[in-house]
């Protein structure tokens, strides 16, 4: 199934998406303290980490559905930086022997084994204030009476915090060697993965104008079906593709005794469910019409991606 759906993004979607990283790439570069600047070993290990790597589907998503509000590109700019920082401090923690134990991240050893554990903890700390900086600080100097930056501001915190991705991360920590139903694991997923992707969609389409509630649901509604196809795809992965496809150690979750799609429904029907949700994001968009073809393509992204 996945062969015959690997013609699906077009070309022009490919080579927006290399632009943006390649922005993306120069923003962060920005965003990020000098790693000349004190304390320079912490500021080096925070480049290094965010610097030369990943797909950056965060930012790409933040583009996107900026795209169907006209949003300003310095402020989807900053909105992607932020996302993109809170993203890899949640790897970097991730990675660490307290959490999954990871040597390889994004083809490269983790934050915690090329500098050391106590980096590695602040790193994750210092990139999830920076990112709060940098959107803040842009939304005083932007267009601040077009959009409602308090808002925005409250839902990258509400996606970063308890209710979101560490709330996920708790209880995938919880959940080692445990049994959980479809409907415990969905609610994991949701979490740990979804509620950044999710604060992705939602602050590219504030980045435009303030959001009406048919457009909160519709949007809502596709950043709930990606943000799950997401995770789904990364369990598959985590047993279909080799590190160096990945760039993180393969097989870790089985390894790990983790609960996954994969484990819980088996390989086979986890495909078939991410496809389902790439059908129910394509769904969600209807209302937005032409105007969404990026995101479109995005879900396609999202679950025929090989890495
Ligand atoms: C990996 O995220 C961790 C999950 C949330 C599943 P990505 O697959 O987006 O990792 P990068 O940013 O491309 O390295
Ligand atoms: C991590 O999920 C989600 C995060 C919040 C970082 P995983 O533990 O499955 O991510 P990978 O496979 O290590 O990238
Ligand atoms: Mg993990
Ligand atoms: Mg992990
Ligand atoms: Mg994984």
């Amino acid at each position: 199934m996945r062969q015959a759906q690997s013609q699906l993004q077009s070309q022009a979607f490919f080579a927006w998406m290399e632009t943006i990283q390649a922005d993306m790439e120069k923003t962060l570069d920005a965003c990020l303290p000098s790693s000349t600047e004190l304390p320079s070993r912490l500021h080096q290990a925070m480049r290094y980490a965010v610097l030369g790597g990943g797909k950056r589907v965060r930012p790409l998503l933040v583009f996107a559905a900026g795209d169907l509000f006209d949003a300003k590109p310095a402020l989807l700019a900053a909105c992607a930086a932020a996302l993109e920082m809170i993203h890899v401090y949640s790897l970097v923690h991730d990675d660490m022997p307290c959490m999954d134990d990871d040597a390889l991240r994004r083809g490269k050893p983790t934050v915690h084994v090329q500098y050391d554990e106590a980096t590695a903890l602040l790193v994750g700390d210092a990139l999830q204030a920076q990112a709060f900086l940098t959107l803040s600080s842009n939304l005083s100097e932007g267009d601040a009476n077009a959009v409602d930056g308090l808002a925005m501001l409250r839902v990258l915190a509400q996606a970063a915090g308890s209710g979101g991705m560490c709330g996920g991360q708790a209880i995938d920590l919880d959940s080692v060697g445990v049994q959980l139903s479809q409907q415990e694991l969905e609610r994991m997923h949701r979490l740990k993965t979804g509620a950044l992707l999710r604060a992705s969609v939602l602050l590219g389409a504030m980045s435009g104008k303030n959001l009406s509630t048919i457009e909160i649901i519709a949007l809502d509604a596709y950043a709930d079906a990606i943000g799950l196809a997401f995770q789904v795809v990364d369990d598959v992965l985590d047993v279909t593709a080799d590190s160096t496809m990945l760039g993180k150690t393969a097989g870790k979750d089985a390894q790990n005794n983790k609960p996954t799609y994969v484990s819980i429904l088996g390989l086979e029907p986890s495909i078939v469910l991410a496809e389902k949700l790439r059908q129910d994001a394509h769904q969600a968009l209807m209302p937005f019409g032409n105007k969404a073809q990026r995101l479109r393509e995005l879900a396609d992204f999202v679950v025929q991606r090989k890495a």
